[in-house]
C-alpha cells in the first residue's frame, strides 16, 4: 500500500474514534492518508487529533481550504476513498448524489473506488430506506464493508458497529493492491435448492445465498470473471453473470456444462440431497389424509466436479456441520477431491445459515488449517479467496497433485 494516497472520510457518529485507528495503521503502512471530517465528524472527535496522526492537516470545508477546488483535488488524487464511519445520512446523500459538503462532493467527484463502512444504530440500520441506499451504492460498484453486531452507542446491543480496524485495513489494502484474479474465470454457486412436492410446496433448506453472493462480489472486485449460479432470489451482484435456478437438477446442468471453462470452482450452495421421487401433479389435499413421500438421492454435484477436475483447476467446498466440524471437513475434503473446504458449524451463534456473518474452519488439501472467528461473510470471502490464490500458485499450470491425502493437521491458528 506504500505510496498510495486514500482520502479518508469520517461522518458524524460515536465510532468517529475509531477513524483515528484506520488512520494510524494506514498512515503506518505507507498510505498518505488525507482526512476530510463533516461538520457534525468535529462534534465527536477533535480534528487535532487526526491533523497530527494523518499526512496532513484535516480538511473540512468546500471554502475554507487552501486548494480552489479542494473536492475535486481530493477525488483526482485520491487512490481509494474510504469512509469510516459512515452515517445513514451519508449512505442516503451519496445515493442520492447530494453533494452539499466536501465530503459528500469529494465522493462525487471521484473515479477512484470508494469503500463504505457504515455504522448507526440496528433500526437505522434495517430501516428499508438505509438498505435501498445501501443496496444501490452497492450496485454501483462502491465496497460496503458491513457493520457487526455488538455494543452501540448508549448501551445498546445489535447490528449497525462499525466493522473492526483490521477489517476496514484489509478492504482498503485490497483495493490498493493488484487484483489477484484478473484473466481467471471463477464460478460459484449460492442458495438453498427447492425440490417440489406439489406445485405449491417443495423441500428447502435455511440458506440464504449470501455467502456465495459475497464470494462472487468479492471475486468479482479482484479481477475474475464470475458466474454465480444461485438458488436464491436476491439481486445480482456488480460485475457478476447469474444463473438463476430451482432444483438440485438445475443446479446440476448448470454448474456442469460451466465448470470446465472455470478456473476456479466454488460450491457454496446448499443442494438438496434428497428430492421427492415423484412431484404430484396437483395440490396434495388434507382430504386426501397423509401423503407417503419417497425420496430419492440427487446428483452430488461437488463430488462429480472432484471426479472431472482438469489439472490446474481449484475447486472449493462447504460443509454444513452440526457437530465435529473439523472431522466432517476432512472427510467431505477427501472424499470430493477438494483443494480447499470451508466447514462450519451452522448451529453456532451469529454463523451460517441467513446471517450477515459467518464463522467457519478451513482445510487445505495440504492438511492445513485456518481458523475464521466470527466475522463478516464478505471478510470470510476475502480470506476464502485468499488461501485460492495462494493454491493457484501451487496447483496453477502444474500436473495435478494427488488429492485428499492431506489430511494431517498441521496445527489451527
Ligand atoms: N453438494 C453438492 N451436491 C449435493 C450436495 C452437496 O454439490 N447434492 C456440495 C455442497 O455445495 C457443499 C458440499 O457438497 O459444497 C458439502 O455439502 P454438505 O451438505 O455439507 O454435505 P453432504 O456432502 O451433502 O453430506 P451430509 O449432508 O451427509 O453432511
Amino acid at each position: 500500500m506504500a505510496g498510495k494516497h486514500v482520502v479518508l472520510g469520517v461522518c458524524g457518529s460515536i465510532a468517529a474514534y475509531k477513524a483515528v485507528e484506520v488512520c494510524r495503521r494506514l498512515v503506518d503502512d505507507g498510505v498518505h492518508v488525507s482526512p476530510v471530517m463533516t461538520a457534525d465528524a468535529m462534534r465527536f472527535l477533535g480534528p487535532a487529533t487526526l491533523s497530527a496522526l494523518a499526512s496532513e492537516p484535516v480538511h473540512d470545508s468546500l471554502w475554507s481550504d487552501t486548494h480552489p477546488i479542494p473536492h475535486t483535488a481530493l477525488g483526482r488524487s485520491a487512490d481509494v476513498i474510504l469512509v469510516a464511519p459512515a452515517t445513514a445520512t451519508l449512505l442516503a446523500k451519496y445515493a442520492a448524489g447530494v453533494a452539499d459538503d466536501l465530503l459528500t462532493a469529494t465522493l462525487l467527484a471521484t473515479r477512484a473506488p470508494v469503500v463504505v463502512c457504515p455504522a448507526m444504530h440496528t433500526e437505522m440500520w434495517e430501516h428499508p430506506a438505509t438498505a435501498d441506499n445501501v443496496a444501490t451504492l452497492r450496485r454501483r460498484g462502491v465496497l460496503i464493508v458491513e457493520p457487526g453486531v455488538g455494543r452501540l452507542a448508549g448501551g445498546d446491543e445489535g447490528a449497525g458497529r462499525l466493522a473492526e480496524v483490521e477489517e476496514i485495513v484489509a478492504a482498503v489494502g485490497r483495493l490498493l493492491s493488484p487484483p489477484d484474479l484478473v484473466g481467471k474465470t471463477v464460478l460459484v454457486t449460492a442458495g438453498g435448492t427447492r425440490e417440489a412436492l406439489d406445485p405449491v410446496r417443495f423441500l428447502g433448506n435455511r440458506s440464504s445465498g449470501k455467502q456465495g453472493e459475497a464470494l462472487a462480489e468479492e471475486a468479482a472486485a479482484r479481477g475474475a470473471r464470475v458466474t454465480l449460479v444461485t438458488a436464491a432470489d436476491r439481486p445480482a451482484p456488480p460485475g457478476v453473470e447469474v444463473v438463476r435456478v430451482d432444483t438440485a437438477a438445475d443446479m446440476e446442468s448448470a454448474v456442469l456444462t460451466r465448470a470446465a471453462g472455470a478456473d476456479i470452482v466454488i460450491m457454496a450452495a446448499a443442494v438438496a440431497d434428497f428430492r421427492p421421487k415423484l412431484a404430484a401433479e396437483a395440490k396434495l389435499r388434507k382430504a386426501d389424509g397423509l401423503p407417503e413421500i419417497v425420496l430419492e438421492p440427487t446428483t452430488d454435484i461437488l463430488a462429480e466436479l472432484g471426479r472431472r477436475k482438469r489439472p490446474g483447476q481449484v475447486l472449493v467446498g462447504f460443509a454444513a456441520e452440526t457437530g465435529d466440524v473439523r472431522t466432517g471437513a476432512r472427510e467431505k475434503l477427501r472424499a470430493k477431491r477438494l483443494d480447499l473446504i470451508v466447514a462450519n458449524d451452522v448451529t453456532a451463534e451469529g454463523a451460517g445459515f441467513g446471517h450477515d456473518t459467518n464463522a467457519a474452519t478451513l482445510l487445505d488439501a495440504g492438511g492445513n488449517w485456518t481458523e475464521v472467528a466470527l466475522t463478516s461473510k464478505r471478510a470470510l470471502a476475502a480470506i476464502v479467496l485468499d488461501l485460492v490464490a495462494d493454491l493457484r500458485r501451487v496447483v496453477g499450470g502444474s500436473p495435478p497433485r494427488e488429492q485428499g491425502l492431506g489430511a494431517d493437521t498441521k496445527g489451527g491458528t
